[in-house]
């Protein structure tokens, strides 16, 4: 154990802990203030923001011996016998000072500005600030650049911390941000008329702790204490990267990424941070409907009503002897798929289970920052973790396979399946996709079509195989409903629902709970997880519906091979991540209840 003293108190850290003193002090609950140092980039010391009295206690007369001058507190390892004074009139003289400095040149643009609201300046002016300003001279005025087609830099905001550069050298390693001039007339700007032009890019708008970098996408449509915070988890692939959802008026306005050291770290990549607007995509299914007459246009029906004619169908066809395939795509939650597959498997003997089509584009992109590349400040207190942005385009393939493998012993993937249809196996088809990307061509579709009697979809988005169905039903997409997805280490982590789902449609687990008759309605995906524990091994971790904040590994999911490690030592029990609180204000998160 390593004693550290704080404002005059003694606390004990873990001896395998390397923090440093703004880390150790938000761990007692005392704030340093910041801007340059962040915790997965090497320490540069360039904004003084930090800087704190630092001494040495000794350990036989208690006396603590003070460093003469203020000291960063970013580069101050927290060790044995380190004491940290956070709140002497010096320490805070110094931070009034570092405030006049950072704003000299800074405009008045709060009113205008996307980060009001989330701004280190503004809460860092307001508790540590002045109100008085004796700059006289004239301000130097930069010019606003498009430095990717996504991110505007206003220059005249930054105070040249550069997060941003270490990023994209660091992190990315694709370099593509620097620092040009010197002294006042220091900019950030990108090398050579290039853009940045990163998978990644879209995090060095979050990591800038002002209104400098700001994203395109989302200019002035929002101010930041309008929005609602919930806690999500991006489908786009199998890493299964921890999101921020924010949300306004029934609107998802952004992804930002959560902090999940054993998954993502601090950051998201571009594809799923700017797929924020699925849940209001154009060609998403308006509700349910069923195929009157073969050839005709769909007929609307209530979502009950189409719930109601699936089982009256699926039963009929499974009464009469036919063969039924259920096909349970990996888009479906952990709960979804085991109550749909219990469902389908309770209608008889003639029913086969398949996992829906699984898309993968390319192979898998590695981020692997180590202590060295691109970094040349203080890497003492970086823990290098690598971003894996999975070629397996979908969020739970392993949590749907392991239900399958529950109740028929085996995977039948999408392939497979349909060369049973063509070969005219099946009297009906049902298929629970609910995929944000094509998964289905018009070829497919109508093969499907030709070769059964009834087919029925519930999906999120119209498909080739939405026109050619008997029934539709129209499910909730990824924000709309809370679940669980296996991700590809073998993590199982919940998503909370952000929005209700939308008018004229139900989320696959009401549609399972329907199917099922169960009388405690609306289900909970909690309750869902705790049955789907006590029934499948392999779930057992979750068996009493809970689940930790980081995940769970469900050790017998868990894939062979380093590549889908991200390197960073297991989270000791109990641990306390550090938040870099610039793009996630403490602020209570919130799960929709419906
Ligand atoms: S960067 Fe912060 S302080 Fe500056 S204008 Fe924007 S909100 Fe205001
Ligand atoms: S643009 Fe933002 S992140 Fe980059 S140096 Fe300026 S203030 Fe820092
Ligand atoms: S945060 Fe320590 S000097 Fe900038």
């Amino acid at each position: 154990m390593a004693t550290i003293q704080i404002n005059g108190i003694d606390y004990t850290l873990p001896d395998h802990e390397k923090l440093n003193a703004i880390q150790a002090a938000a761990r007692f609950g005392v704030e340093i203030p910041y801007y340059c140092w962040h915790p997965a980039l090497s320490v540069v010391a360039n904004c003084r923001m930090c800087e704190v009295e630092i001494g040495t206690k000794d350990p036989a007369s208690g006396e603590v011996k003070w460093i003469p001058k203020l000291v960063p507190g970013c580069q101050t390892p927290a060790k044995d016998g380190t004491a940290i004074r956070t709140d002497s009139e010096k320490v805070k003289n110094h931070q009034k000072m570092i405030m006049e400095f950072l704003l000299l040149n800074h405009p008045l643009d709060c009113p205008v500005c996307d980060q009001a609201g989330e701004c280190g300046l503004q809460d860092y002016s307001y508790e540590r600030g002045q109100a008085v300003h004796r700059f006289v001279e004239e301000r130097t005025i930069n010019p606003r650049k498009q430095v990717s087609p996504t991110i505007q830099l206003n220059q005249d905001r930054c105070i040249m911390c550069t997060r941003c550069v270490r990023f994209t050298r660091e992190i990315s390693q694709t370099g593509e941000l620097q620092v040009i001039r010197r002294g006042h007339h220091a900019e950030i700007d990108v090398f050579a008329d290039l853009a940045v032009d990163n998978p990644l890019s879209g995090n060095v708008v979050d990591l800038c702790p002002v209104g400098a970098l700001l994203d395109t996408t989302t200019l002035h449509a929002q101010r930041a204490w309008y929005l609602t915070k919930h806690d999500g988890i991006c489908t786009r692939c199998s890493s299964g990267c921890n999101l921020s959802v924010e949300t306004n008026k029934g609107r998802v306005w952004r992804y930002k990424p959560r902090h999940n050291p054993e998954v993502n770290d601090y950051w998201i990549c571009d594809a799923g941070r700017y797929s924020a607007g699925d849940a209001h995509a154009e060609d998403l299914l308006p509700g349910c409907f069923r195929l009157e007459t073969p050839g005709a246009d769909h007929v609307a029906i209530e979502p009950l009503e189409a719930v109601a004619e699936l089982g009256r169908r699926l039963h009929t066809i499974a009464a009469e002897g036919g063969a039924i395939l259920g096909v349970i795509g990996p888009y479906q939650t952990v709960e979804e798929a085991f109550w749909l597959a219990s469902y389908l498997k309770s209608l008889g003997e003639r029913i086969t289970l398949a996992l829906g089509p699984v898309t993968f584009e390319g192979v898998d992109r590695i981020f692997a920052p180590d202590k060295r590349t691109g970094r040349s400040g203080d890497t003492s207190f970086v823990v290098p973790r690598s971003f894996v942005i999975r070629a397996e385009k979908a969020p739970n393939r392993l949590g749907v396979e392991a239900v399958l493998r529950h109740f028929q012993g085996e995977v039948i993937g999408f392939k497979a399946a349909l060369e049973q249809v063509a070969a005219g196996r099946f009297q009906a088809v049902h298929l629970a996709i609910g995929s944000p990307i094509d998964w289905i061509d018009q070829t497919t579709a109508e093969m499907i079509r030709n070769h059964v009697s009834f087919v029925s979809l519930t999906d999120t988005r119209i498909s080739p195989l939405a026109h050619l169905a008997d029934l539709v039903l129209a499910g909730a997409t990824a924000v709309e409903k809370a679940g669980c997805y296996v991700n590809a280490q073998g993590r199982l982590q919940r998503s909370k629902a952000a929005l209700p789902p939308r008018p004229g449609t139900l989320p696959d687990l009401d549609i399972a709970a329907l199917l099922l008759g169960r009388a405690d309605l609306p289900p909970k995906s909690s309750q869902a997880l705790a049955e789907l524990g006590q029934t499948i091994p392999a779930f057992q971790a979750v068996r009493d519906g809970v689940v930790p904040p980081l995940g769970v590994v469900l050790e017998p999911l868990k894939p062979d091979g380093s590549a889908l490690d991200n390197g960073a030592p297991p989270a000791p029990d109990g641990f306390e991540p550090f938040q870099d609180t610039w793009f996630l204000p403490k602020q209570e998160r919130v799960e929709v209840s419906f």
